[in-house]
């Protein structure tokens, strides 16, 4: 989907139990609650189910979405809830959000894909850190999509991390049906891997 049919989408609030009434994912909320709060880039975030959540558990929180509407939205409802979130309009395929070298504690990408942005976003998490991913893969027979993984593939980009959570099948979110692939994954402390070499998924 192109970002005005996204904005559409958000304005409309024709999918409201994926965008607007959508609860937190799980997976960000468990894994979230094992960490001691910090930064916290929230990628895609949308109207900020998980951004908001997150803010609300003490961490200090960037949110980036190319839809002006889901980021009016998250402000708004950060202004309600008595939370900052800095809430950010960017179009992520044009770089136009500079993630940063080691600079968060908690990268989330959750039901977006853009393979391109995995390697950044390795880069941006702190040694030590946590990237965690959800994204949409292929049913079995579909030939692998811009907006869906084939099936075993994300764990390849996250070759030398420490694998905290793997899984691929059904999603535990209510808001999303199609089968997914998530990870969570700890950025080595030890940074003697080149980032050239880090960024090339499989090695
Ligand atoms: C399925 S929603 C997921 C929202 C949120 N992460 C969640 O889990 O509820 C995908 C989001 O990606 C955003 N998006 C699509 N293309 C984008 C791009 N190029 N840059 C930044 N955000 C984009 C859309 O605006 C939408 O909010």
């Amino acid at each position: 989907m192109k970002t005005g049919e996204w904005n559409a989408r958000y304005r409309s609030g024709e999918r409201a139990a994926e965008d607007l009434d959508a609860a937190p994912t799980p997976l960000l909320i468990e894994t979230a609650l094992r960490l001691k709060p910090g930064r916290a880039l929230d990628l895609a975030s949308g109207a900020g189910r998980n951004a908001l959540w997150l803010a609300e558990h003490s961490w200090t929180v960037t949110a980036v979405d190319a839809a002006e509407a889901a980021i009016e939205i998250l402000r708004g409802r950060a202004m309600a809830r008595g939370v900052a979130v800095d809430a950010r309009v960017a179009d992520l395929e044009q770089g136009e959000f500079d993630i940063g070298i080691s600079s968060w504690d908690l990268i989330a990408i959750c039901y977006y894909l853009q393979r391109n942005l995995l390697a950044p976003a390795k880069q941006g998490v702190v040694p030590g850190g946590i990237l965690l991913v959800i994204v949409h893969i292929t049913d079995p027979g579909e030939e692998p999509t811009t907006h869906r993984l084939r099936p075993g593939e994300l764990k390849n980009y996250f070759a030398g991390w420490e694998i905290l959570h793997s899984y691929e099948g059904k999603p535990g979110d209510a808001a999303h049906q199609r089968c997914v692939a998530e990870i969570v994954a700890r950025r080595p402390v030890d940074m003697r891997v080149p980032p050239q070499q880090e960024s090339k998924p499989g090695l």
